[in-house]
């Protein structure tokens, strides 16, 4: 562990955020950047995804949840897509043995019926073979998108009134969490976003609420350790205050 990531958890646990959620962009600019195909930056990205599982996991973070494909990215050229099915398949084949050797727990969120039936397979039993463990717990959030999460929410809940089981009056902010797909997780503390853009692109729209948002320049592929402990820096000097006064 760094002097940093050290100091932060030994100061108060406080310090260091319970869930980081990552918004991974800049994979394309990247590879643009050096004259080569986009499909090289999204490898290159899948290196940073697994050096940030282990940094993570290493500073104390308990919920790490990574922005892996919206449900927008399926509007992609297809070769772009079939590119990132194939990454997709390779990440799951040769990093589940060791994530699961580390107690690292994975949880799928998004449509997973648009994946081809043997990554369905693949993400299925990625999620069965870990479920329990507990060092850190992994959300990736694959053909998500949080409008989505929101209108399926809304229908659970809907068919439970109309069938008489629920009354509007049971509707509250609990009932509508415990149907998202991130039921039970607390919200993110810390939303990371980099490549410098600055928007959410339909990502955890409700989780979000009183999340702190930290933008970097920085390019997914090189995302490296000390990128994570510099937001967490940024986030332990923050101060936070859910709509009271302190
Ligand atoms: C993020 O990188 C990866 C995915 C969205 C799958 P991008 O592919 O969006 O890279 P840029 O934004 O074009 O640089
Ligand atoms: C958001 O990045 C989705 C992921 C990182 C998986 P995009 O690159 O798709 O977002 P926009 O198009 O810039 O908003
Ligand atoms: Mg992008």
């Amino acid at each position: 562990m760094t002097v940093l990531a050290s100091n932060l958890k030994s100061a108060g646990s406080d310090l260091v955020p319970r869930h980081v959620a990552i918004i991974m962009d800049g994979n394309g600019r990247w590879a643009r950047a050096r004259g080569k195909p986009r499909t090289a930056g999204h490898r290159a990205g899948v290196d940073a995804v697994r050096r940030t599982v282990q940094a993570a996991a290493e500073i104390g973070i308990e919920y790490l949840t990574l922005y892996g494909f919206s449900t927008e990215n399926w509007k992609r050229p297809e070769g772009e897509v079939s590119d990132l099915m194939g990454l997709l398949r390779l990440f799951i084949k040769r990093e589940l043995a060791a994530l699961d050797k580390n107690g690292v727990q994975i949880k799928i969120i998004g449509d997973r019926d648009r994946f081809a039936p043997d990554i369905r397979e693949l993400l299925n039993n990625a999620e069965k073979r870990t479920a329990t463990n507990s060092s850190l717990k992994l959300t990736i959030a694959l053909s998500y998108g949080a409008r989505s999460e929101l209108v399926d929410a809304v229908r659970q809940i809907a068919r439970r009134i109309a069938s008489g089981e629920l009354s509007v009056t049971d509707v509250s902010e609990d009932l509508i969490e415990q149907n998202l797909a991130t039921a039970g997780m607390p919200d993110p503390d810390l939303l990371i976003r980099t490549s410098g853009e600055q928007r959410i692109s339909n990502f955890l729209l409700w989780q979000s609420a009183y999340t702190e948002f930290v933008f970097d320049d920085v390019l997914w592929p090189d995302f490296e350790r000390q990128h994570l402990e510099r937001a967490i820096e940024n986030f332990a000097g923050r101060e936070r205050r859910f709509g009271a006064v302190l």
